[in-house]
């Protein structure tokens, strides 16, 4: 489907909603209304947020602010990405032109709560793990996870905002999480001032790269896109920051430098670390989440539980994460498999040459100098 039939449907579907009187007229219309959901929004687990009735007056205006934004990004500066696709720049940032309208409407229309968690991540960097074990800390119920896939358990919140039909979060259970990859400067103040919390994981840029490459090769592209493109011209964008919300340094720099001056507000984590002691950091973010565990679950060996069922091995292997497709409503078809690949750290030395590694290196470390971010095992 191309971007502008997206727009289009997402048009249709957010014209469809009414607010009718007659109550079976009404029942009548939220199934309709609800069938076209099930199209437009791959997401069944949280389509309840799009129900809430609305007037036509607070329809035409949402749609307003969604052609404003469109127009605002349109003149934003745009280049090709690694994963080719059409991206601008905007505050520093590059992001997919699809995504920017949600961006652009978060900063006017969301409300966290303080108990509401965000797990944050620069794109393949194990966002997948992330969402899984924050969903098995907070609900006690790592065995959920048999049947559902990672991305099912917290939306982006981005993605969320991104068609021209606002979501109402409040009919989601609390404590609320959602995932992000919006970089800590350009979170919309509302996030960076609440009590709200953030969790972040950072992965090596050379493995990221790795990680990025590889998945946007498997993306579904449409018919006319072209082929993807060899590594080392992927490497190049990705060291000028032309990747989904690159650069990859500065990404991470901002959150780390968060987590630094506000501990209690940006839990910031390392991928290398949570694969060489997985149970250390879940008990950190359980602590930092308002939800450490009790001696009996401790004895009950609830933390190797939660590692072992959100570990690659185990998730990768499930029938739930192996079929199937997800990112319709963008006109993708993002396998939902392809979160998988082999979840290893130091896999960049099966695929970068020793020149790109250096030139990697010699511009983290310019980057990250005097920061105190560091990676191990890299
Ligand atoms: P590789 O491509 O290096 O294998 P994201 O979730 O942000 O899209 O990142 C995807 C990366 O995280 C992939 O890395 C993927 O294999 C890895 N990954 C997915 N699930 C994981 C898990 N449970 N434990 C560790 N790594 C995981």
């Amino acid at each position: 489907m191309s971007y502008q039939n997206i727009l289009h449907s997402i048009n249709i579907l957010v014209t469809s909603f009414t607010v009718p009187s007659n109550p079976k007229v009404q029942e009548e219309e939220r199934r309709m209304s609800s069938q076209k959901d099930k199209q437009m929004f791959s997401n069944p687990y949280f389509i309840e947020c799009y129900y809430t009735p609305k007037t036509k007056e607070q329809k035409e205006k949402e749609l307003r602010a969604h052609q404003e934004y469109k127009e605002e990004i349109a003149s934003l500066p745009l280049q090709q990405s690694l994963q080719q696709r059409p991206l601008r720049l905007y505050k520093g940032f590059w992001f997919h032109e699809i995504i920017l309208p949600g961006i652009l409407s978060l900063h006017h229309h969301l409300h966290p709560t303080p108990s509401d968690i965000f797990l944050a991540t620069f794109p393949k960097s194990g966002t997948t793990w992330l969402k899984a074990l924050a969903f098995a800390i907070g609900t006690r119920n790592p065995y959920a996870l048999l049947s559902r896939h990672p991305h099912d358990c917290s939306p982006f919140i981005e993605g969320f905002f991104s068609g021209p039909r606002l979501p109402d979060l409040d009919v989601l259970p609390s404590p609320r999480q959602f995932a992000t990859h919006i970089p800590y400067s350009v979170l919309p103040n509302s996030v960076r001032d609440s009590p709200c919390r953030i969790i972040y994981l950072c992965r090596e840029p050379k493995d990221t790269l790795v990680s990025t490459y590889h998945y946007s090769k498997g993306m579904h592209r449409p018919e006319a896109a072209p082929q993807p493109m060899p590594l080392p011209e992927a490497m190049e964008l990705f060291c000028k920051g032309l990747s989904m919300y690159g650069p990859v340094w500065e990404h991470q720099l901002e959150y780390w430098q968060e987590s630094q001056s506000q501990p209690d507000k940006v839990l910031f984590l390392k991928y290398e670390d949570m694969k060489a002691d997985p149970e250390a950091n879940v008990r950190r973010m359980a602590e930092f989440m308002g939800r450490p565990f009790s001696v009996e679950e401790e004895m009950n060996g609830m933390v190797g539980e939660i590692v072992r069922l959100c570990s690659f091995e185990k998730l990768s292997q499930l029938e739930v994460n192996k079929v199937g497709v997800r990112g319709k409503e963008f006109g993708l078809a993002i396998k939902n498999s392809s979160f998988f690949r082999n979840g290893k750290v130091g896999d960049w030395r099966e695929h970068l040459t020793e020149q790109m590694a250096e030139k990697l290196d010699a511009i983290t470390q310019a980057k990250l100098y005097q920061s105190g971010l560091t990676y191990s095992n890299s």
